[in-house]
């Protein structure tokens, strides 16, 4: 998203990324409970195929197929580390059998089938923007398919600081109005409460502080518990009070 997950350090995102999320898998400020009841509202046929832009470790295609017996899923990304534990998660969830998992950059990834329901998350800078985005899902989408896209928004006026630190966001109507604007109509959302957005940065920052406290004699514990410092004070200084996030199933309004 346009907080935790990308701005972690260069070389060390991959295992900066891991520990930060060792409490709160889904890299996205959402609760399981959101999860569950976006999946079951985005997942409209019982043998629906589900195609996941930036699936990371899998926490949005695993629960759908542990849920949904018919359903098969492909998951894009480009982190091996994560596609590892994708795999994994499936398997202990017996559905890996219905998952496909391709290290690829979803910007440019294709697919000789088209999807019922396209996924993108928490990975809309990686197209360039949500239009961007959205314009990629509609590629992959089968007639009558949806989208469920999650991205960053403002909830109040961002300092010229935030902006620069999580990039450019609208507030909620006007990335609805953009949406629709662009050829979609929601038919369902999200938008993730405080309790959501605390719990994710809260697990962000203390769960990779305590991966570095309890190996101080790691070559990356140092740099990991400066990440984790860093990360806590803008989060407390700069974003907490104007970064949201919403979540939207969309349909093609027409065609
Ligand atoms: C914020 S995480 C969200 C992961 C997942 N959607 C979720 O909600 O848990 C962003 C993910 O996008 C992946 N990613 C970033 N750029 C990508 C690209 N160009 N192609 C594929 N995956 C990408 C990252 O590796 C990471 O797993």
């Amino acid at each position: 998203m346009g907080g935790a997950c990308q701005r972690a350090p260069g070389a060390n995102r991959d295992l900066i990324s891991r520990h930060a999320h060792a409490d709160h898998p889904i890299a996205a400020p959402l609760g399981d409970t959101s999860v569950h009841r976006l999946l079951q509202r985005a997942l409209h046929r019982a043998d629906a195929r589900a195609l996941d832009l930036g699936c990371g470790t899998g926490e949005w295609l695993v629960p759908a197929l542990a849920d949904y017996p018919g359903v098969r899923a492909d998951g894009v990304d480009l982190s091996a580390g994560a596609l590892v534990r994708a795999g994994e998660r499936a398997t202990e969830l017996g559905v890996r059998d219905r998952l496909t998992l391709h290290r690829k950059d979803a910007a440019v990834f294709r697919a000789a089938d088209t999807y019922d329901l396209v996924l993108g998350v928490g990975v809309t800078h990686a197209f360039g923007g949500l239009l961007p985005t959205l314009a990629a899902a509609r590629t992959h989408l089968a007639p009558g398919g949806q989208g469920l896209v999650g991205e960053g928004i403002w909830e109040c006026e961002p300092s010229q600081e935030a902006v620069k630190m999580l990039g450019e966001f609208a507030d909620l109507p006007t990335t609805v109005d953009r949406v629709v604007a662009d050829g979609w109509t929601p038919v369902h959302g999200h938008v993730s409460t405080r309790q959501e957005l605390d719990d994710y940065e809260w697990s962000w920052t203390g769960s990779l502080a305590s991966w570095a406290l309890d190996h101080p004699d790691d070559p990356d514990a140092e740099e990991a518990l400066e990440a984790a410092t860093v990360h806590r004070e803008e989060w407390l200084r700069v974003h907490r009070d104007v970064f949201g996030f919403a979540c939207l199933v969309l349909r093609r309004t027409a065609g």
